[in-house]
């Protein structure tokens, strides 16, 4: 569990025995979404390994007649769709990665990490905690996959000529708060308000996958991975 190569196996494996009802990436399809903590049981390791080389009798879930270790492949793999990041050893460069987020990546324009960095975006101090390996893969190669409705892009034009770029965190019939990327917060009164555009999309930039590399976004995946607010203290298994 929680070993790369495992888990890289494992994911091949899915992809010929399972995606065909879980989903590409677990998502979910015939068989229920595997990556949504709490739509399934939350199953121990040997759980996990029994379900999958038994199936789900009286379900749809065949079992499977592949030998245990690529079941054990296969089970890690499962399990990094949901376990926290922190949790999952990972095959990047963390310190490469750091350096990728303050530096070219720009990440920190609008990300904070224990205090420092911009404000536009979700603070991700603990991100290596409450979110999977996949999820934050997820989160920069896709990121309107997740669809975060607190951090829609917004920008309003006054009366007065002014334009306030952000993120809208409160919106009443009267008024709506944007939050700029500095982290001022700007209250503005609807009647002072000319024309107010929603963004469609995140505002986070949709270009990673075209501008990092391969291996940069490995490590960078890698560096987010470890940022828990509480020293991480391995399970014994
Ligand atoms: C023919 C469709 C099908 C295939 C192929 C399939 N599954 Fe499933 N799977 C299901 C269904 C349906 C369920 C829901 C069973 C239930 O109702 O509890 C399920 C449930 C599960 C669960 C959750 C079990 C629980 O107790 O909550 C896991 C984990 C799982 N599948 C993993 C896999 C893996 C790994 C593979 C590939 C080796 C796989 N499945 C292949 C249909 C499938
Ligand atoms: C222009 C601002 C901006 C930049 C630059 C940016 N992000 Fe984001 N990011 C956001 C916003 C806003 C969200 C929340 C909405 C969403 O999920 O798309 C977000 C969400 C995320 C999440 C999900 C957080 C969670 O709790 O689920 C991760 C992880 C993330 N960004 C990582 C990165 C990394 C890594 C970079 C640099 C490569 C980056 N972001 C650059 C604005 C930005």
């Amino acid at each position: 569990m929680g070993n790369p190569e495992a888990i890289a196996a494992g994911k091949k494996l899915f992809a010929t025995s399972c995606i065909g009802c879980h989903g590409p990436n677990g998502q979910g399809g015939r068989g229920p979404n595997l990556r949504q903590r709490g739509v399934w049981h939350p199953l121990d390791d040997d759980g996990l390994f029994q379900t999958i080389r038994k199936g789900v009798p009286g379900a749809d879930m065949p079992a499977t007649n592949l030998p245990d270790t690529q079941i054990w492949e296969i089970a890690a793999y499962v399990r990094s769709l949901t376990a926290p990041a922190v949790e999952t050893a990972v095959p990047g460069n963390a310190q490469t990665g750091e350096e990728i987020y303050w530096g070219k990546g720009g990440c920190s324009n609008c990300h904070r990490i224990l205090g420092r960095g911009g404000m536009l975006g979700p603070d991700l101090s603990n991100v290596g905690a409450v979110r999977a390996v996949e999820e934050i893969r997820e989160s920069i190669v896709d990121p309107d996959a997740d669809g975060f409705p607190t951090y829609k892009g917004v920008t309003a034009v006054l009366n007065d000529g002014r334009t306030i770029k952000g993120v809208a965190r409160n919106r009443t019939n009267y008024s709506v708060q944007i939050q700029d990327a500095q982290g001022n917060l700007h209250l503005l009164k609807m009647p002072d308000v000319r024309t107010i555009t929603y963004a469609e999309h995140s505002p986070m930039p949709r270009n990673y996958k075209e501008r990092l590399s391969r291996q940069e976004l490995e490590d960078l995946i890698a560096f987010l991975s470890r940022q828990s607010v509480r020293p991480y203290e391995p399970e014994k298994k």
